[in-house]
């Protein structure tokens, strides 16, 4: 981000107090940052904050003439690379929505002439109304990126999807905006990622351990290079990445039938852990008193090995293998066994499962490179450039 310039607009509401670190953490990264605070943004965060992290004058007001004399206000859009407005306020999104220019943020979001980005932030009944929603599709459709909020507990004591995402995860969406080297536009590529849920009656599952976060990232990673990509998602509670197209699954033979059906693809990388088995489901609930049930054992499919198989095969299929013990020897002949041309081996003796880092090996018929113990996204981030190379 160096030398990268961003105008950070800051709407009204409680998250603004993340704003300031999302301040320190651009600046951290090379950018400069100039702030626009809006009236009711001002209740949560003070320009004198944003000025001492921003090392700028902070703009506020509209009718300003000291402001206007020294810089019109138009022209605070146009110096920028980038424009980001977080949090962005339903009220703030829908003025954006209706082109309404009645305050300063408002008023150079309508003049700019640069990418914006927004990161909504609100309560969870605002975020799904449907007037939200449809002011969402408009502002996409306009060009705007929204990033999805994360989803948990609120500060109003509320639940759900609303919250604004970590300084960390808009910080990479602006890295990524900025990033104009897109070496995979233009390329499909499919990813499945969390586990599979396969149901034993209506209540109960039988399921594997995985976040999702790993697979989560790779499709993150794959959609800032550029890549039109396609996130097959077992059951996680993780939002969906900027750009990205998500189809949720619970079991295994749902999770088959989206990857053939979002065929034909340049690569496909196999990032869930799916379960090997699955029972008949009985039609109604277990009942204890019965005693332990006697469960019909089934053979799911192997995704990975099928598609390796077919005659659509995507040109890179690329496979993950999770081992607690010997990784790289079990994962090498696990390449060989599915037909995969890479095979990611994790080794989960390292790490807790479920963390926000991973200890990989990539698997080739070059070779096996180990790579050192990195952050999920970074390992993501490596793994598309890698893609990229291949596929080029
Ligand atoms: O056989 P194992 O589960 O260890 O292999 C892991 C790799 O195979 C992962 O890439 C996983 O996504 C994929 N897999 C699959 N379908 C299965 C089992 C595993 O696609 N039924």
């Amino acid at each position: 981000m160096n030398g990268k310039r961003i105008l950070l607009i800051i709407g009204g509401g409680i998250a603004a107090y993340k704003s300031c670190e999302l301040v320190r953490l651009l600046r951290k990264q090379g950018a400069s940052v100039r702030c626009v605070v809006t009236a009711s943004g001002q209740k949560f965060v003070t320009p004198m904050s944003l000025a001492a992290l921003s090392e700028d004058k902070v703009y506020t007001d509209l009718f300003d003439l000291k402001d206007e004399a020294e810089m019109g206000h138009i022209q605070l859009s146009r110096q920028a690379d980038l424009v980001v407005v977080a949090p962005a306020t339903a009220d703030l999104m829908a003025r954006m929505a209706a082109g309404i220019a009645d305050d300063l943020a408002t008023t150079l979001l309508l003049a700019t002439d640069k990418p914006v980005l927004c990161a909504p932030a609100m309560n969870v009944r605002m975020w799904q109304h449907p007037a939200t929603q449809r002011n969402i599709a408009t502002l996409k459709s306009d060009g705007i990126t929204v990033l999805n909020p994360d989803e948990g507990p609120m500060a109003c004591g509320e639940f759900g999807p609303g919250r604004l995402p970590e300084p960390e995860a808009i910080a990479a969406a602006i890295a990524a905006s900025l990033n104009t080297s897109r070496p995979l536009s233009g390329k499909h590529i499919i990813v499945t990622a969390g586990p599979t849920h396969e149901p034993i009656d209506p209540v109960r599952v039988i399921a594997n351990r995985s976040s999702g976060k790993q697979g989560f990232a790779i499709a993150a990673a794959l959609a800032e290079a550029g890549a039109k990509v396609t996130l097959i998602a077992g059951p996680v509670s993780l939002s969906t990445p900027a750009g990205v197209t998500r189809i949720d699954v619970e079991a295994a033979r749902q999770m088959e039938g989206e990857v053939n059906a979002a065929l034909p693809a340049d690569a496909a990388i196999m990032v869930a852990a799916v379960a090997d088995w699955r029972v008949d489901e009985a039609p109604s609930k277990l009942k204890k008193e019965a005693g332990p049930p006697a469960l019909n054992w089934q053979k799911n499919p192997d995704i990975l090995a099928n598609l390796c198989a077919a005659p659509n095969r995507p040109k890179l299929v690329i496979g993950f293998a999770a081992e607690t013990e010997t990784a790289v020897e079990h994962a090498t002949a696990k390449r060989l066994r599915k037909g995969c041309d890479w095979i990611v081996a994790n080794d989960v003796s390292i790490d807790k499962m479920g963390g926000e880092q991973n200890r990989v090996h990539l698997i080739t018929n070059a070779g096996t490179e180990s790579w050192d113990r990195m952050d999920k996204t970074a390992i993501a981030r490596a793994l598309a450039q890698r893609i990229a190379d291949a596929l080029a």
